[in-house]
């Protein structure tokens, strides 16, 4: 059985993810830190009828990493690893946004690789907040978010000038993963198999709601957005579906934004 490994399955972007590839046959193993969410994915995907195991846990841990991994390969052939567990600037501070986000993101990675054989992708949820912190990102600070396993990463990131605020560490770290599938592209090329980041716009989940409600920006970005409402999760979840699938086999080491043309839209206001 092909298998899709899916971080966050509890969440908005994370369920809408698993009902996808679960109607396209795939067998799922879901990772979740909320245990309640992590039940009524469970439930919702079972009912289904898809075949479902979960693996909770925090996934800035390597040894949660790994036993997805492992149960991925108890499973069946891994097909596909979409990463969309994450925090966002209203829910924690910088230096923890950093360690999930990236650092995470990075742990995953590393237990996967290994398991990547030809037509296995993995896809990680980055953000349009990545494209925002590319300006003023300096060598020296991308050469600090290539390296995410580093033991002192915040702390040097902060001697080259960052500010560790939540904001600036959820971009930092949104720019790291933007990062990863550029950097680990060959690694996993070398293997037959792809990596891709998905940059979304607004999309009306849990966590995307509750930064509207805190950032008057966001008001502003939605009224901008070429399209002129907040994006869906099921919006994220057909593209990832395409992404998974051998329709986009020519597509990796790059980053996909699915925002509605809300990035391009804001950079037009921002200074050159
Ligand atoms: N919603 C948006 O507007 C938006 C925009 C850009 C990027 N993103 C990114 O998309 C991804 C998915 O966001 P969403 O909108 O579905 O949010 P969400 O809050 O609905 O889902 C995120 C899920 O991740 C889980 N999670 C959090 N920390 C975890 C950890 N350490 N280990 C395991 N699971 C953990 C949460 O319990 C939650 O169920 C995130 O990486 C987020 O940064 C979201």
């Amino acid at each position: 059985m092909r298998v899709s490994v899916v971080t966050g399955g509890g969440g908005g972007m994370g369920l809408a993810c698993a009902q996808q590839l679960a109607a396209r046959g795939d067998g799922l193993v879901l990772n979740e830190i909320d245990s309640s969410r992590s039940k009524h994915a469970v439930e919702t995907l079972r009912a289904r009828g898809a075949s479902v195991e979960s693996v909770d846990g925090d996934v800035s841990h390597a040894d949660v990493a790994r036993a997805l991994a492992a149960a991925a390969s108890e499973m069946g052939a891994f097909g596909a690893l979409v990463h969309t567990a994450g925090l966002s600037p209203t829910m924690a501070d910088g230096r923890r946004i950093l360690e999930v986000n990236l650092v995470g993101t990075e742990l995953l990675l590393d237990a996967f690789q290994p398991l990547a054989t030809a037509g296995s992708v993995a896809v990680c949820i980055a953000s349009q907040a990545g494209h925002f912190g590319m300006t003023g990102a300096t060598p020296e600070i991308c050469a600090l978010l290539d390296e995410p396993l580093a033991r002192d990463l915040a702390d040097r990131l902060e001697a080259a000038g960052v500010t560790l605020d939540p904001g600036t560490g959820y971009a930092m770290s949104k720019l790291g993963v933007i990062r990863a599938a550029v950097r680990l592209a060959p690694a996993w090329g070398a293997r037959g198999a792809r990596i891709v980041s998905l940059s979304p716009g607004i999309i009306e989940t849990k966590m995307g709601t509750q930064e509207y409600e805190a950032q008057p920006v966001m008001a502003t970005m939605v009224e901008r957005t070429p399209l002129g409402r907040m994006g869906a999760a099921a919006e994220i979840a057909s593209v990832v579906e395409f992404l998974c699938s051998d329709a986009a086999s020519f597509i990796t080491g790059t980053d996909l934004l699915v925002d509605g043309g809300s990035t391009g839209a804001m950079r037009a206001l921002m200074p050159s």
